[in-house]
């Protein structure tokens, strides 16, 4: 038996584990044993009750103080490698009948088929002026974002403002919005999964937006939008194509504001991508 301060000791080393490789949510009471479970048969999903047109015949029960969030589906062994394709295409369909900015955002809040819905607190949707000629694009809100439910609001997110105010930008003349609309727990990088899943709902509020310039913070959102496989540092400052229903728009890479704040250095090619956006939304480019 081991004695209560090595056990006290032991535990303080597996937290200390779990915080160093970005674990900062606890998700339930008890701990599961995912192996088991992705071993176990698949559970049969309860049909919806039917909707029921007629009055309840006794009061109603006061309503719950908070909209239950769906229960976390498990995505681990097989169930996770049956799903992805699906979800993809679930995603596409439902992206496709939104028909305004705001059904976009109430049909991704009811979509549960990308897990990370199930740690974030807020779905991160966009931020500005959806009339814009510009629209700004990260990879994916970390803790700020997540807590506020808007776009860079971060330390990043003010790195972006000074930078957009440096051409005469501001939330009020672009919109800001990111690939994956939810935080990915400890700040990971979303996985192709979760990309995958999430990218028809952005294709589509980008056309919704509808704007002349898309600028690629990074190399997530540039390679999710053009396919490109190149890093950041070879495509920052290329113009792409990117077709819209109503137009040819163009797509300018640049660098990540996380990234500038790290190497403070490269600021100045990221002033020159911002000059190029500029140039391009004066019809000089
Ligand atoms: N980084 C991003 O890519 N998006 C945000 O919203 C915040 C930080």
């Amino acid at each position: 038996m081991p004695n209560p301060a090595d056990a006290q000791a032991d535990l303080i080393a597996i937290l200390d584990f779990q915080t160093e490789a970005g674990v900062d949510v606890a998700l339930d009471e008890t701990p599961h044993d995912r192996f088991t479970e992705a071993d176990a048969p698949e559970p049969v999903r309860a049909r919806p009750a039917p909707r029921r047109a007629a009055a309840p015949a006794q009061a109603p029960s006061p309503p719950p103080q908070e909209a239950p969030r769906p229960a976390p589906r498990a995505t681990f062994g097989r169930a996770a490698s049956a799903e992805p394709e699906a979800a993809a295409g679930d995603a596409r369909a439902r992206a496709r009948n939104a028909a305004s900015l705001e059904e976009l955002e109430a049909i991704l809040a009811a979509f549960d088929a990308c897990p990370l819905r199930f740690t974030a607190k807020n779905l991160v949707f966009g931020d500005g002026n959806p009339q814009a000629r510009v629209m700004f694009l990260g990879e994916a809100p970390g803790a700020d974002e997540d807590r506020i439910g808007k776009p860079f609001m971060g330390r990043s997110g003010q790195l972006l403002d000074k930078m957009m105010a440096a051409i005469g930008l501001d939330r009020s003349s672009a919109y800001i919005a990111n690939v994956v609309p939810w935080r990915p727990p400890g700040n990971r990088n979303p996985t192709p999964q979760e990309v995958a899943t999430c990218k028809p709902f952005v294709e589509r509020q980008i056309e919704l937006v509808d704007p002349e310039l898309i600028v690629c913070l990074g190399a997530p959102a540039t390679q999710t939008l053009t396919g490109t496989k190149d890093g950041i540092l070879k495509t920052r400052g290329r113009v792409f194509p990117y077709a819209l229903p109503s137009r040819e728009a163009k797509l300018l890479a640049t660098l990540h504001p996380a990234f500038l704040l790290r190497q403070p250095l490269q600021k100045r090619l990221a002033w020159r991508d911002f000059r190029a956006v500029r140039a391009a939304l004066d019809g000089k480019a």
